[in-house]
């Protein structure tokens, strides 16, 4: 069997991508740090001072992660063909038949592989989206825990999440979702790699998938 390369994400896309991956695994350790701090005052303050890097390298992270979420949204609108918003939803009739033959695949119930498509399949899609959206509500519980009293963040925080106590709920919470996605994504990643010769993995960092030459 021939195949033929063929374009697919472009350079945004995979900066955005792993700017996204690479800042959220940082953001998770220091996060877990700033929560619970595994030093001790014989280290903290005197020796050193952990906590205060912990949340220097957070709030950097915070930064690359929030570039990376708007250069998310600038693709969902100018991105390429793949890259739009509508080639990730159900919201055609070929969208739909994708989402439903991708559920049949992933319970080992059907073999079958869209071959026409280039881009996310459209659970994969649909899962991305809420993750982005996810991003935001942690980008904003962020800076309402960073900036507090700056009228702009004290506003957003206030009316989506109440008190700064329930936004550090909500933003541990969104954490966990971030790992689980972490863990689950990179597992089924692989699998359709395993299963599908058209390169998934390395496609997210050169760009180009395989497809069957007609
Ligand atoms: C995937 C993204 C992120 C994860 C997983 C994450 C995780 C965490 C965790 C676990 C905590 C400790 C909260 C607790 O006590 O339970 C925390 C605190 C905090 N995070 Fe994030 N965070 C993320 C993104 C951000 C962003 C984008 C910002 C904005 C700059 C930010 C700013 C903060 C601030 C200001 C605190 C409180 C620090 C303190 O209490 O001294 N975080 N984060
Ligand atoms: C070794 C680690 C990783 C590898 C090999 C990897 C690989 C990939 C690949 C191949 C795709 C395209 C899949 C498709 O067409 O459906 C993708 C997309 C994506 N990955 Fe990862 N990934 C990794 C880690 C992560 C992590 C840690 C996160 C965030 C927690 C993440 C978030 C995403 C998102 C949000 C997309 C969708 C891209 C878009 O917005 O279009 N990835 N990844």
């Amino acid at each position: 069997m021939t195949y033929q390369k063929k374009k697919c994400w472009s350079i945004l896309l995979r900066l955005y991508h792993w700017a996204f991956a690479l800042s959220i695994v940082t953001l998770c350790i220091t996060g877990f740090y700033i929560h619970g701090p595994w030093t001790n005052s014989m280290t903290e303050g005197s020796a050193g001072f952990p906590m205060a890097y912990a949340r220097l390298i957070h709030f950097v992270a915070g930064y690359v992660f929030t570039s990376a979420v708007l250069a998310r949204i600038f693709l969902y609108i100018f991105g390429n063909k793949q890259e739009r918003i509508l080639e990730h939803l159900p919201v055609t009739p070929r969208n739909i038949k994708n989402l439903f033959s991708t559920l049949l695949r992933y319970i080992y119930i059907t073999d079958g592989h869209d071959t026409d498509r280039l881009g996310h399949n459209i659970l994969a899609g649909m899962t991305y989206l809420i993750i982005i959206i996810a991003a935001l509500f942690q980008l904003v519980s962020g800076f309402y825990l960073l900036y507090p009293e700056m009228a702009i963040w004290e506003g957003y925080g206030l009316a989506i999440f109440g008190s700064q106590q329930a936004a550090r709920y909500i933003h541990h919470l969104i954490m966990w979702l971030f790992m689980i996605f972490a863990f689950i994504h990179v597992y089924l990643v692989i699998w359709n790699d395993v299963r599908e010769p058209e390169g998934l993995v390395s496609s997210i960092f050169t760009g180009v998938k395989f497809t069957h030459k007609a």
